[in-house]
């Protein structure tokens, strides 16, 4: 939930890893991003403001109104036609990334869409109807289908709220997922607030670590 005037030090956390796997997949073929919650369309601007010039944006939100303001922030940027908007639930995601990572490009020389980011901000809208919040069914389906198709190097960043009611079980919900992904496979990070009794937001980063080469495929690129 970013104020307009200035972003939370956890929302600055977030983009810091985002512009991390940004950055790393920058030459890897054409980059699809996903803002599974763009709302007010802060997240949206960050990530296309910051993206490398192939990369396309999928933004999501199942209010009209969301949508409209991130049309309306991309659009003063520069940045829409970069954008694709779609009034859907993230839950559907595991239907949509596929069609959305499609290889590109003539027979010859295809390139793979891969999928280098995603940003969830979780909660209500800012100025909007507070009754409709993200759900922690929804938001696990979500993330299921991002951890399936994440590349290498790839980052998810989770921003969680626990001020409304359901906020606390999705929050936790969301930790024990991630907890649970392989260490050999995942990096997964989480930041709150370490001085106060009551963490009323939290972020949890996470990164599809590179694959490891096998020791067959290392000796033939020479490695000791
Ligand atoms: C905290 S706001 C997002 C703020 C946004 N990232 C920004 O930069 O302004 C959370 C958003 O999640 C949206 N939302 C709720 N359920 C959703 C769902 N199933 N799929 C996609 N978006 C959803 C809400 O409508 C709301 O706009």
């Amino acid at each position: 939930m970013i104020a307009d005037s200035r972003p939370s030090l956890l929302d600055h956390l977030a983009h810091a890893a985002l512009v991390r796997a940004m950055t790393a997949l920058a030459e890897a073929g054409p980059l699809l991003l996903l803002d599974a919650t763009c709302g007010n369309g802060h997240d949206s601007l960050f990530l296309l403001s910051h993206a490398p010039p192939q990369a396309r944006l999928l933004c999501m939100d199942v209010q009209p109104a969301a949508l409209a303001a991130t049309r309306r922030r991309l659009e003063a940027a520069g940045l829409a036609a970069r954008a694709e908007l779609r009034l859907q639930g993230h839950q559907e995601l595991d239907t949509i990334l596929p069609s959305c990572l499609r290889q590109t490009g003539d027979t010859e020389e295809q390139t793979a869409v891969c999928l280098g980011c995603a940003c969830f901000n979780l909660g209500w809208l800012p100025g909007g109807d507070k009754n409709l919040v993200t759900r922690t069914e929804n938001t696990l389906r979500a993330l299921e289908a991002v951890l399936h198709h994440l590349a290498p190097q790839g980052c998810v960043s989770l921003h969680c709220y626990t001020g409304h009611p359901g906020g606390q079980e999705e929050a936790e919900a969301i930790r024990d997922r991630v907890a649970s992904l392989p260490p050999r496979q995942w990096r997964v990070l989480s930041a709150a607030d370490a001085n106060r009794s009551s963490q009323g937001e939290s972020l949890l980063v996470l990164e599809r670590l590179p694959r490891r080469q096998t020791k067959a495929s290392s000796k033939v690129q020479g490695s000791p």
